[in-house]
């Protein structure tokens, strides 16, 4: 069992004083502060602490000015709309929240909110699973002591359970699923029967509507975890289908043709093209999934791409380019640098082939060798010029290259 009896002690020294000194301070006027969410998830799992988020159970504007106004901190950043407020005492840094209570107008998006100033138990039913519920008092008469608002979430975390708050919680917030995916594998967690079956629901509408830069940054905390059973379990539960519409949306934002659309069918597995974004920026090799060959290619297609674009100035080299590449890795490209090259090769060049090959050449006296590439080569610069010619046509200019002796 991995669940503290000591997790006071986890919690450092000095962040002990600063909080006491927070709480202290807040009760004298009037205020009850509370440690929440990740916080206290992670203390009672004895795992090292990330960022230590207060709730207060007013208004933590309100609360910080006061701090402020009396030497205690400095307000580092305020959010009047959303009540919360960045504080440093003692050089730590403290994010305040107001207990608040938020509907989703539109799924996916960011909620509005419609009350501060609300019960824990009415704070907790915005949040994401019982297990980020789990509130410290930080008040003078239970200083540190566990509240579990929903009377679920020292159970859930117990049994190592990840379990929504109601049933419209991914419709509400569908980046939830990625953060259950993040915990599941973070934590070694699983979802309850009914979350698992709400998650497959979802999964199974085709229309998502999540907002890009929300799913980004769960997406990157969830994939640096680097462990190879995320990606399988991404896949095999239909996870990845929450980035087609997201791609789409990507594109459009950024102002270029709508290429995704246009080339959907084609694109095998559309998840690589996200995770090709997402991992532009690292060598993939050092992240330890099971890649099937064809991931591994549309990677490495995505390397080379990137390394031989530079000095393309006719259709011949366009076409050696992209060529014989995985279709996701030319998006990839297209989506980091909305070169045209991309559409000409998709829109007029992919589809042209030679009708000759090496047996027509041999059956025409030319010795095998390297020979044959320069004359398939020379034809198919030609015939990217005039994409109509037949094989008596292509025939016909080996004839003449023949004549001239020209390779
Ligand atoms: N939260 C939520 N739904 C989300 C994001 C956050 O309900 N989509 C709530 C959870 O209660 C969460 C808290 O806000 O515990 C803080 O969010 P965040 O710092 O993003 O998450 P942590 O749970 O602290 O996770 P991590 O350790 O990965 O930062």
């Amino acid at each position: 069992m991995d669940i503290s009896q000591n997790y006071k002690n986890n919690l450092s020294f000095n962040i002990q004083k600063n909080l006491k000194i927070i709480s202290d301070n807040a009760n004298k006027f009037g205020f009850n502060v509370y440690l929440i969410g990740g916080v206290v998830r992670d203390l009672i799992l004895n795992k090292k602490i990330m960022d230590v988020d207060i709730l207060c159970d007013f208004d933590a504007t309100i609360l910080a000015k006061k701090l402020e106004e009396e030497g205690i901190c400095k307000i580092q950043e305020l959010k009047e709309e959303f009540k919360t407020v960045k504080i440093v005492i003692n050089d730590m840094c403290f994010d305040v929240a107001s207990t608040r209570c938020e509907v989703y107008p539109k799924s996916g998006c960011l909620p509005q909110i419609v009350k501060f100033g609300v019960s824990l138990f009415e704070d907790s039913k915005r949040r994401d699973f019982t297990i980020n519920t789990l509130i410290l008092s930080l008040n003078k008469d239970n200083f540190l002591q566990i509240i579990d608002p929903t009377n679920q979430g020292l159970y859930d975390l117990k049994n190592k359970t990840l379990r929504i708050l109601h049933h419209k919680s991914f419709i509400d917030d569908p980046t939830r699923i990625l953060r259950m995916l993040k915990f599941m594998f973070r934590f070694n967690f699983k979802p309850d029967i009914c979350t698992f079956n709400l998650m497959n629901d979802y999964l199974k509408k085709n229309n998502y509507d999540i907002c890009y830069s929300r799913i980004k940054s769960e997406f990157i905390q969830t994939f640096n975890l680097n462990k190879s059973e995320i990606l399988d379990y991404f896949i095999k539960n239909n996870i990845y289908k929450l980035f087609i519409k997201n791609i789409n949306k990507n594109i459009s934002s950024i102002n270029t043709q709508n290429i995704i659309q246009k080339y959907e069918s084609q694109i095998k597995q559309i998840y690589l093209v996200y995770l090709g974004i997402m991992v532009e920026n690292k060598d993939y090799q050092n992240l330890s999934f099971n890649f099937t060959t064809y991931e591994k290619k549309t990677f490495n297609d995505i390397i080379k791409i990137s390394e031989n674009s530079t000095d393309i100035d006719d259709d011949y080299q366009i076409y050696q380019l992209f060529k014989n590449k995985n279709i996701e890795s030319l998006i990839v490209y297209y989506l980091k640098t909305t070169d045209n090259n991309v559409i000409k090769y998709l829109d007029k060049l992919k589809d042209i082939k030679l009708n000759i090959t090496g047996k027509d050449l041999i059956r025409l006296g030319i010795k095998e060798g390297k020979v044959f590439k320069t004359i398939l080569d020379k034809v198919l610069k030609i015939k990217l010029l005039t994409p109509n010619m037949k094989k008596e046509d292509e025939l016909q200019i080996v004839t003449n290259l023949l004549a001239k002796k020209k390779f």
